[in-house]
């Protein structure tokens, strides 16, 4: 079982210069958690370089990004893209037959979810040839990479992969379901999670939010060697999740978003790290807080956790950037309501004796239950209707600031990592920004 690593001290300055080489690895979104990061290595003079998942057109064929799409992302991330699609997992891989799973899914109704079986061997020949479809782009990858490493200097490479719900219409009525059902609409995950579906979802998590890490440490054994023999140093950072560390009365409790049936996936990610770590490898995986991104919007209700984040910023000591988050957090309110209303509520939330439940680390990722998604979903909407303008809402603001602290964590502990799993809580992270 995992251990329970929060990061204690603040991580010491890195010693990164300018000319050294940050990648990341996988496509950098407005407000994703890379921005961070990103950011990080901009200030530090580094090269940055990025990847791509590629595109597919109405579901075909697997191509680069065109010369626009191109330009475009490469504006975005501020650096250079190698343009070989990374895309992992294998829903739309096609078995000897031709047939991708989510073909063999054509024509199922979501009401007969439970009664899909799919054939003896075929998702697993499917993911077979999707792991390899991947292997042989990351060697393409890697290869035009390997010019750009900086003699006698470092290059840290940063792991953004998650996802893997396989892109066929039966799936979203089934997940909406499970993740914002509620009444006779709620479907229960322990049973869809048991199903040959679930099985489905989970091999494939399992390949894009896990296995692509332990797949980028093993293609780039021999660059890593050449960057070492010349007096370099390679380093390997992911996001991780396994619940979080918030405010809650007068302590940092663990709690988490309940059912992320990609914890699996994330714990191999922690699996990964301490294994490379065994090895040598400079690698780790930074269990990161709930924020609202573009991969955590289907789970609706994952953002109430985020909310004592500004009673953390005051108990870690406040000062001007504690001030000014309150005052851009208020200023989003609308008339009439208050911080004090807003973080109330999201405590009353978090510490009801129905969640108290659902705090069980050892026993993660749990699975829903009835009155637990009644309970949650009615709490999100209450406080989201909190915010004046619903395209701008408090927990935004509060997510930008978490991944600005998490990226510096991130990028400063990457130079001497101080475990190879560690959880970055409320608490490291509002020390971070007030320090
Ligand atoms: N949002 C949260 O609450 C939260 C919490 C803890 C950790 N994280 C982790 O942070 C990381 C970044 O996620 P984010 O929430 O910022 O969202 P994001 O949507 O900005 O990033 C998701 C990343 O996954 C990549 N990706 C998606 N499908 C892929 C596929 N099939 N093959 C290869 N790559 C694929 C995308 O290119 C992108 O880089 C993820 O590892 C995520 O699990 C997120």
């Amino acid at each position: 079982m995992t251990e329970y690593t929060p990061m204690k001290n603040l991580p010491a300055a890195p010693g990164y210069k300018k000319g050294d080489l940050f990648v990341l690895f996988g496509e950098l979104f407005g407000r994703g958690y890379a921005n961070g990061i990103v950011d990080e290595a901009r200030r530090a003079g580094m090269t940055v370089v990025g990847a791509t998942v590629g595109r597919r057109d109405n579901g075909g064929e697997l191509r680069p990004l065109t010369a626009e799409e191109l330009a475009e992302a490469e504006a975005n991330l501020g650096g250079k893209i190698i343009n070989v699609p990374l895309e992992a997992g294998f829903d739309l891989e096609p078995g000897a037959d031709g047939l991708s799973p989510v073909e063999r899914l054509k024509g199922i109704k979501p009401d007969d979810w439970a009664s899909v079986r799919f054939g003896e061997g075929v998702l697993e020949e499917s993911r077979q040839r999707g792991a390899q479809r991947f292997m042989a782009q990351l060697e393409k990858f890697v290869s035009e990479l390997t010019p750009l490493a900086p003699v006698g200097g470092s290059i840290l490479f940063a792991h953004t992969m998650a996802g893997g719900i396989p892109r066929t219409r039966l799936f979203m009525p089934l997940l909406n379901r499970i993740f914002k059902g509620t009444g006779a609409k709620f479907l229960p995950s322990e049973p869809f999670w048991n199903s040959e579906l679930g099985r489905f979802c989970r091999l494939n998590f399992n390949e894009v939010t896990g296995d692509t890490f332990g797949r980028l440490i093993e293609q780039t054994a021999t660059m890593r060697a050449g960057v070492e023999a010349g007096g370099g140093t390679v380093r390997y950072v992911a996001y991780g999740y396994h619940g979080c560390g918030v405010l809650l009365g007068d302590e940092y409790v663990w709690q988490s978003y309940t059912p992320y049936v990609q914890g699996e996936a994330k714990m191999r990610l922690e699996d990964i790290a301490v294994a490379a770590t065994r090895n040598g490898i400079i690698a780790a995986v930074y269990n990161c807080p709930e924020i609202q991104t573009n991969s955590s919007a289907l789970f609706l209700g994952v953002e109430l956790s985020l909310y004592p984040f500004l009673a953390a910023l005051e108990r870690e000591g406040g000062g001007p950037v504690a001030e000014q988050a309150r005052r851009d957090c208020a200023a989003l309110l609308k008339e009439g309501e208050t911080l004090e209303r807003m973080l109330a509520e999201a405590e009353e939330y978090l510490c009801a004796p129905l969640m108290v439940e659902y705090r069980d680390f050892a026993g993660w990722p749990q699975h829903n239950g009835k009155e637990q998604m009644a309970f949650m979903l009615e709490r999100s909407q209450e406080l989201m209707a909190m915010s004046a303008d619903q395209k701008r809402v408090v927990c935004a603001e509060l997510s930008r600031l978490v991944f600005q602290g998490v990226g510096r964590l991130m990028f400063d502990d990457s130079w001497a990592p101080q475990g190879p799993v560690l959880w970055l809580n409320h608490d490291i992270i509002a020390r971070r920004l007030v320090a």
